[in-house]
């Protein structure tokens, strides 16, 4: 069986967690979730980090013992990741038994092999990293401070009798490797980075402390803890039975990819890859050190305040939303900024109108034309052989770009196939095969969106599998993401599908809704300034076609409780289905008096919500002075139709 093992960096308990940290445990659980639907059998491993100064003193300032904190905040990582619906196979913490026994044993071997020596350190050393530093890679601030080059905090001295490890014996051997390696360490730049650190040579490292006493002990002169870096990295192994289950630890080692920050980049590619050479294990495959988020342009730190929890997101969005925008708008492998606004953005145009709607449409068709029964596919014309041909391409650089880990342009790629998707339903005008009567060919179209629409919610569901599942079962698949459903057009024939909700709700910002009532009550067609013409001005016929105007029967109205002017209306458009839309023309008509009109409608405005009750669309009515009147057709006609 194919098998991928992945892992992300052990957090540190000395703080909650956060939209920072949650960020690479997302994007591992996104490639865990990929390999699974290719049926790979996967390790996904997450956990704490839980020895060290660092987190000794943020125990000393809330006056506990390290432990309390650890087993506090160790809980609050697994019930966030539990939340974040996370499927990590296991969660290590450093200060598990058998993790200590394993660094243990693992330090004894580099001593025997003769690669840990005596000596005395005195030097640099930043808190918050856990970093010894050389003088020369110090920064400085205006008071003339030493500062860390990575956190900018102030260093301090350190001068203590520590074990050291030769590290330096390592820079010739981890050349080569880099080099018989090209793809060991990315993206390129990162890669650019440690050579440039190698080509410089590295320097033993001190991998011991005797000022602290919340680590695991030196075997053989436990006056010494052993240094919290080296412990963390061992947690790679010790989480698969190294040295106790070697079975276990031969099926997963070597990792397939570290998962990692770009701050902790050279602790994965050379620390550790030079401790395990030491003990003669082979070297993980790659390390993907992934870009750092700030939100809303500042970096993420609990002294700002914006250490933000992303359960408040997933509460307001989702899940699937929060995850999309994580990976799709910030580019994996570069800084991104975490906005709200492009979160919104995104939820609204790829979601909510790219993907959802064109759902939405097509289930909507297949009941109203084939009794919620999949009609399955006849005969292929050029346009329906092109669309697959398309999808067979996007599938193809779709597994390719994911398997380089660029997640990003993967994304880009199936959207674009969802461009196209729409392009073809459009083009095939399934409402017109509807109204001629060729049920066959409508068959046929409706069958290769929703085909089509499998697939994308197979390809997408690491990512967003909340609404894959949805998908899923919509379309009456009651199974597991798998890769059977990228192959193959005959998967849905005869089954009953659900048309329910639009996938994805379209958010507008309260501002938003106040005035787009406002604007719903004057009748006015215009929703944003740049859109606004002026009186007298003259427009071009492609400026009026882009508003989609339609009969619409209603099917039932309501007053809205607490409003004078809004009534709520359920009204059928036809083969855009059954919708609701809410109007402020309480004062001029009665409910009982409009079920059964044919009214106007524009169809295609964005949803708003008025009093809190969602309206998709707008009817049109006259008003002067006192007096309203709804516009409507002089002839009986089909809901749905068009108005040009
Ligand atoms: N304990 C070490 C790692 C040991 S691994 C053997 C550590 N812990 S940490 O709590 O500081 O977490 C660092 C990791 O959290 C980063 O490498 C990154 O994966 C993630 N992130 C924390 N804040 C982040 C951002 N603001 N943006 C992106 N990732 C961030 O270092």
């Amino acid at each position: 069986m194919k098998k991928f093992y992945i892992t992300t960096p052990i957090y540190y308990v000395n703080a909650e967690p956060h939209i920072g940290s949650s960020y690479t445990t997302i994007v591992g659980d996104i490639l865990a979730r990929y390999k699974r639907m290719l049926g790979y059998e996967v390790f996904y491993l997450t956990g704490t980090d839980e020895h060290g100064q660092k987190i000794a003193q943020a125990a000393r300032e809330k006056g506990v013992e390290p432990q309390v904190l650890c087993d506090e905040l160790a809980q609050k990582f697994k019930d966030l990741w539990k939340d974040l619906n996370i499927t990590n196979d296991y969660f290590i913490r450093t200060t598990d038994e058998n993790h200590m026994r394993t660094v243990q044993y693992f330090v004894s071997r580099m001593l025997e092999n003769g690669d840990v020596y005596k000596g005395t350190y005195e030097g640099w050393y930043c808190v918050p990293c856990e970093t010894y530093w050389n003088e020369d890679e110090l920064e400085h601030d205006e008071h003339g401070h030493n500062l860390c080059p990575s956190c900018k905090r102030e260093v301090q001295v350190i001068k203590e009798e520590n074990y050291f490890f030769r590290l330096s014996k390592y820079t010739e051997p981890l050349l080569k490797h880099f080099q018989d390696n090209p793809d060991f360490v990315e993206p390129d730049f990162r890669k650019n980075e440690m050579l440039k650190i190698l080509e410089s040579g590295l320097k033993d490292l001190s991998i011991t402390r005797t000022t602290l006493k919340w680590g695991i002990p030196m075997p053989k002169d436990p006056e010494h803890v052993i240094y919290v870096w080296v412990d963390a990295l061992i947690n790679y192994i010790s989480a698969i039975g190294y040295p106790d289950n070697m079975d276990n630890f031969n099926k997963w080692w070597p990792a397939d990819v570290h998962l990692i920050g770009k701050e902790i980049n050279r602790f994965h590619s050379l620390i550790w890859p030079a401790m395990l050479m030491s003990v003669g294990l082979p070297l993980p495959k790659k390390v993907f050190a992934h870009g750092w988020l700030t939100v809303n342009g500042q970096k993420i730190s609990k002294s700002l305040g914006n250490a933000i929890d992303p359960r408040e997101y997933v509460k307001k969005y989702g899940n699937d939303v929060v995850r999309y925008y994580l990976v799709r708008d910030i580019v994996f492998g570069k800084d991104g900024d975490f906005s709200e606004e492009n979160l919104i953005k995104r939820l609204n145009s790829d979601l909510a109108n790219d993907y959802g709607n064109l759902l939405h449409r097509t289930l909507a068709m297949i009941v109203k034309h084939f009794e919620s029964v999949i009609p399955g596919i006849s005969s292929l014309e050029e346009i329906d052989k092109n669309l697959i041909d398309e999808y067979e391409k996007t599938k193809e650089e779709y597994i390719s770009l994911m398997d380089s880990y660029k997640i990003t342009d993967a994304l880009d790629r199936l959207w674009q196939f969802i461009g196209y998707l729409n392009k073809y339903f459009d083009e095939t005008r399934p409402w017109v095969l509807a109204k001629e009567g060729n049920k066959e060919r409508l068959g046929t179209v409706l069958s290769l969106v929703v085909e089509s629409t499998l697939k994308v919610a197979t390809l997408v569901s690491p990512v967003m599998p909340d609404s894959s599942k949805e998908v899923y079962s919509r379309l009456g698949i009651n199974n597991d993401f798998s890769e059977i459903y990228l192959t193959g057009w005959e998967h849905l024939k005869g089954r009953k599908i659900l048309h329910g909700e639009p996938l994805f709700k379209k958010f507008e910002k309260v501002k938003e809704e106040k005035s787009m009532e406002k604007e719903q009550i004057k009748g006015q067609a215009e929703t944003k300034a740049e859109n606004v013409v002026t009186m007298g001005e003259l427009i071009d016929i492609d400026y009026f076609k882009k508003v989609d105007l339609r009969v619409a029967k209603i099917l039932e109205a309501e007053k809205v409780e607490k409003s004078e002017k809004l009534v709520k209306l359920q009204i059928d458009l036809g083969e855009l289905g059954r919708r609701q839309i809410v109007a402020g023309i309480a004062q001029f008509y009665k409910p009982e008096e409009l079920v059964g009109r044919l009214i106007i409608v524009v169809a295609n405005l964005k949803p708003a919500k008025l009093m809190g009750i969602e309206s998709n669309g707008m009817l049109l009515a006259a008003k002067k002075n006192d007096k309203l009147k709804l516009l409507t057709v002089s002839d009986e006609i089909e809901p749905g139709a068009k108005i040009s």
